[in-house]
């Protein structure tokens, strides 16, 4: 049952209603319009890695043979006032050290950065502030509470989303902190970096499933062909891993964030079309961990959910019975989950191997099951497409 906002007396603020919680039957709020203008070509859905970092990191990257990425979503520390999410953040933070060969490029936002509706008051609590140390850039693709509301007549927009991570040219947007807005070309884009070419996606608002094709709208879809169609066309030349980032989970055992059955169709069809088969897959969404290692056509590949970045919610799965690896449809075998655990995922990739690791972060309470250091590490063999974890 909906709950009503408090009355407001003198010393109390109606709540803030939460996004989803008039979701379901009668009042599914209606799918967030791609923003205008949809484009047309994908040819300018591209961020290039040296649009957003120094030319002498660029270089060490080179040099070094390797690049590092941090990955999470669902950050938005909205019931804590962002204490968690600081924590992590401060973890994160200390992978730069002094090795410069080791030190995250960039953080990739696996989305709902802000909740509950992507409110611009709160993101400088939710997003400027917790990362005003974190020393690389932020990019990111929307998650479902990255939109205004919507409700069942009228849609939300991204207008919000698209002025802090979409925007023409950096632009300072909250006095005291000097993080920009950030250059993406649009809410889907391709970040090319060396050593890998992240696609990214936005899933659409509903709690679930994920939706590419809003109203009908196949844009986002023809992008993700043009995609993986000129990336099969550059293979084998261009042997940069390639990497889809998506907020909702194609596939999860999640219990109130679960999967996405027809975007995983749609994403295999346009496999099987181009011939192009990603060698890993990143969403958030779920409140937590899950590695599973998909066998398609040959190949294993890591799907990876992370949505552990500092929201605070106990909506977790599962059964904790479950023996591992366990066996599910289309070839998916989850091969780690963590539940109640913070933290975030290191990402380094090279010529031949893309290793993921997972970084629990402790709780702020004295609590005795979030762990923190490496939990769970997994190596992709990027030249026989297998997958080892350990
Ligand atoms: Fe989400």
């Amino acid at each position: 049952m909906e709950r009503k906002p408090r009355a407001s007396h003198m010393f109390a603020n109606a709540r803030p209603r939460r996004a989803g919680s008039a979701r379901g039957g009668r009042n599914k709020p209606a799918p967030i319009p791609l923003p205008a203008p949809v484009p047309t070509d994908s040819k300018g859905l591209v961020l290039d890695l040296k649009q957003i970092l120094d030319a002498a990191e660029l270089k060490t990257i080179k040099s070094a043979k390797k690049l590092v990425f941090h990955t999470v979503g669902d950050t938005g520390g909205v019931r804590d006032g962002a204490a968690q999410q600081t924590l992590i953040a401060e973890a994160m933070e200390a992978d730069f050290g002094a090795d410069t060969s080791e030190r995250p490029a960039f953080f990739y936002h696996l989305g709902d950065v802000v909740y509950y509706n992507s409110e611009p008051e709160n993101y400088e609590r939710q997003y400027f502030r917790p990362y005003q140390y974190y020393p690389a850039s932020i990019v990111a693709i929307p998650g479902n509470h990255d939109s205004s509301p919507s409700t069942a007549d009228t849609p939300g927009d991204l207008n919000q989303f698209m002025k802090v991570f979409c925007a023409r040219k950096p632009q300072p947007l909250v006095a005291d902190f000097d993080r920009t807005s950030m250059i993406q070309p649009y809410v889907y884009f391709t970040l090319e970096a060396p050593f890998v070419k992240i696609i990214g996606l936005y899933s659409n608002n509903g709690e679930g499933p994920g939706l590419l094709d809003p109203d009908g709208n196949k844009a986002q879809l023809a992008f993700l062909e043009a995609e993986f169609t000129r990336a099969a066309k550059a293979r084998p030349g261009d042997s940069r891993a390639v990497v889809v980032a998506v907020h909702h989970p194609l596939f999860s055992i999640g219990k109130d964030h679960g999967s996405s059955p027809t975007m995983l169709d749609q994403v295999d069809q346009l496999m099987e079309d181009t011939g192009l088969i990603p060698d890993a897959f990143l969403s958030g969404h779920v409140h937590g961990f899950e590695l599973f290692i998909r066998e398609y056509k040959g190949h294993e590949i890591p799907y990876v959910i992370c949505g552990t970045g500092g929201y605070n919610d106990d909506a977790h799965v599962k059964d904790s019975s479950m023996r591992l690896p366990a066996q599910f449809e289309n070839g998916f075998s989850l091969a780690q989950f963590f539940d109640f655990q913070y933290g975030y995922m290191r990402i380094t990739v090279d010529e031949n191997w893309l290793t993921g690791e997972y970084v629990g972060v402790g709780k702020r309470q004295a609590n005795a099951l979030p762990q923190s250091g490496v939990l769970e590490s997994f190596n992709v063999d990027l030249k026989k497409h297998l997958v080892s974890s350990f």
